[in-house]
């Protein structure tokens, strides 16, 4: 296992399979906290710089949200035009500020690479909240822990599992960090569904063949779908790119609603999206309709972001073995279940 303590996690490929199943270990001892069924103030007094260069909404509140609920402090920027990185200041000088005025850095970046530049420059652990089209290795963290999860409900397993991922496969970061650690796992059936200009770049496909894995690649929606354990859905990238009239030829190509789940999908199917879902009606690629279906897991897919970025904090500046010694209770009323 590789120890993540003083650590920058930039990448998946630094995490082999003794270290998902520990984080995942540390990720189901932070639900009491994050259900505020009990607080902890094991991280009173850190601080995290949170750097948000690009959008986002889900990766860059759950980051503040989990280092709070370990009762640390939170500073963030936001946006490129708003930071000196806009007068021309460089990664490296930036991240050499940061060290200096946090203890650990969460970081989002339109540019691949960018994040692993700026950990060239930062004495502290800087962990990638999405760097252009490349990687989003938190988000891949808190995917595969959901799909262990929910798989489990159904009495199955990663291993042996098939699962097919649904649209924008060439630009979605978070696919592309899935698939490779699904590597890690053996005997899995991968159906990518996209139009042939968006398919998976080559690089990974040749990355789960090689890990053993069945791939297949189509563009057909109903006929990948079928069978698959979990159907792991895609918005169309429009950031990333030309022009938006290239983006647009593309939106709602492959849309899911609850007619096509029931007839094309397993009735234990479960459905996931990094999100945010594009439900703009040109777009809707996960219909309303499947808002109460049992199977779309996409929002307690989101909730376990909280506890794997947590699970990625408590290891990162190694307090996870601590966190009961700083026990407190809760004074508040919550209704969270
Ligand atoms: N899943 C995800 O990265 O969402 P945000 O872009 O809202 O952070």
């Amino acid at each position: 296992m590789t120890s993540l303590k003083g650590s920058h996690v930039l990448s998946v490929n630094q995490l082999d399979l003794d270290t998902l199943k520990e984080i995942f270990h540390v990720a189901k001892q932070m639900e009491p906290y994050a259900k505020r069924q009990k607080r902890t103030k094991v991280l009173e007094g850190a601080i995290l710089a949170n750097l948000f260069f690009e959008a986002s909404t889900r990766t860059r509140v759950s980051f503040g949200t989990a280092f709070n609920l370990l009762g640390g402090s939170v500073r963030e920027t936001v946006g490129m035009a708003t930071s000196s990185l806009a007068k021309g200041e460089s990664l490296f000088d930036t991240a050499r500020m940061f060290a200096s005025y946090s203890d650990v850095v969460a970081m989002r970046h339109p540019d691949s690479g960018s994040v692993a530049e700026f950990a060239t420059g930062s004495s502290v652990p800087v962990i990638n909240g999405g760097d252009g089209a490349n990687e989003h290795p938190t988000q891949a963290l808190l995917d595969l822990f959901t799909i262990e999860k929910e798989l489990a409900n159904n009495a199955r397993q990663i291993d042996g599992m098939k699962i097919a991922m649904v649209g924008d496969l060439k630009h979605g970061r978070t696919v592309h960090s899935l698939s490779k650690l699904l590597c890690r796992y053996q005997n899995i059936e991968v159906t990518m569904i996209s139009p042939k200009e968006l398919a998976m770049p080559d690089y990974i496909i040749a990355e789960l063949d090689n890990a053993g894995h069945k791939v297949t690649q189509t563009e057909s929606l109903v006929d990948g779908l079928n069978d698959a354990d979990i159907v792991y859905v895609t918005r169309i990238q429009e950031e990333r790119f030309a022009s938006q009239e290239e983006a647009d030829q593309y939106r709602g190509q492959f849309r899911i609603n609850k007619q096509i789940f029931t007839n094309h999908c397993q009735q234990k199917a479960v459905i996931m999206h990094p999100l945010p879902r594009d439900s703009r009606p040109q777009a809707n690629e996960l219909d309303n309709d499947l808002n109460e279906h049992p199977s779309l897991a996409v929002f307690r897919q989101a909730d376990n972001g909280v506890l794997v970025r947590m699970a990625l904090f408590a290891m990162t500046l190694g307090v996870e073995k601590q966190m009961s010694q700083y026990e407190c209770p809760v004074n508040w009323h919550t209704n969270k279940a």
